[in-house]
């Protein structure tokens, strides 16, 4: 067989704010495929990070996809302004959406890709009703909030899961997954049937650098194993 396409999505969550465009030119560089942004309102979760007028400013110095995860509460209010601002695609949690199937036809006539999010407590089946609208499915690896947590391996069976649903109702959605994820953890994830990396700390804040970071990820995904 060979090996699974892995898509690395470099968080900015660890990278220096001061300096963003670099940040997104030396992940664009070392080959990342999506750039993922944060957005924390400090309602859904405890941390408050950044809005439509940083997307709006990233799609200015880049071309890879913005991969915006609305970590916020009542997520309809936003979708428009962060569509405006040049997400690609926006994943919303969804444990913070009252009307998810609605939340996800908005998502599809503001033309963006639409993800939904499971935070580590939240089973599979929140989704089961929704699968035929999903661009991408987000399995939450860490509790959201902060970067650089270690990962929650009770969460591969979960991956698996996901997967094994996408593939049964022949739904092309993406599985990422996201928090804790780097060298040491990317084979597991991909093994159990992930595809899009999320990774902010193994990436912004390797001593070796952005882009052996973005390579060592990408070689241990890649071939399966550690
Ligand atoms: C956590 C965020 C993640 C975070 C991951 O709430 O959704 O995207 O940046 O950071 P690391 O890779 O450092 O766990
Ligand atoms: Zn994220």
């Amino acid at each position: 067989m060979s090996p699974p396409t892995v898509r690395i999505a470099p968080s900015i969550l660890s990278a220096d704010y001061a300096r963003l465009a670099d940040a997104v030119a030396e992940a664009e560089a070392a080959g990342a495929d999506y750039i993922h942004v944060d957005v924390m309102d400090g309602r859904y979760v405890p941390n408050i990070t950044v809005g439509p007028p940083v997307v709006a400013a990233l799609r200015r110095v880049t071309r890879l996809p913005l991969d915006v995860h609305l970590m916020i509460v009542e997520p309809e209010r936003h979708l428009e302004q962060f569509a405006e601002a040049g997400a690609d695609i926006l994943t919303v949690q969804v444990e913070a959406c009252r009307h998810l199937h609605r939340v996800l036809q908005s998502l599809h006539s503001l033309g963006v890709r639409a993800g939904v999010a499971l935070n580590p407590a939240t089973p599979p089946v929140a989704i089961s009703q929704v699968l035929g609208d999903l661009d991408l499915v987000l399995v939450m690896t860490v509790n959201p909030g902060f970067g650089g947590q270690p990962f929650i391996p009770t969460m591969l069976p979960k991956i698996a899961e996901v997967r094994h649903m996408l593939d049964e109702a022949g739904s092309l959605a993406e599985l990422e997954v996201d928090g804790g994820i780097g060298p040491q953890t990317a084979a597991q994830v991909v093994r159990a049937g992930a595809r899009v990396l999320v990774a902010g700390a193994a990436i912004f804040e390797a001593a070796e650098g952005v882009a052996p970071a973005v390579q060592a990820i990408r070689s241990v995904a890649e071939a399966g194993s550690p």
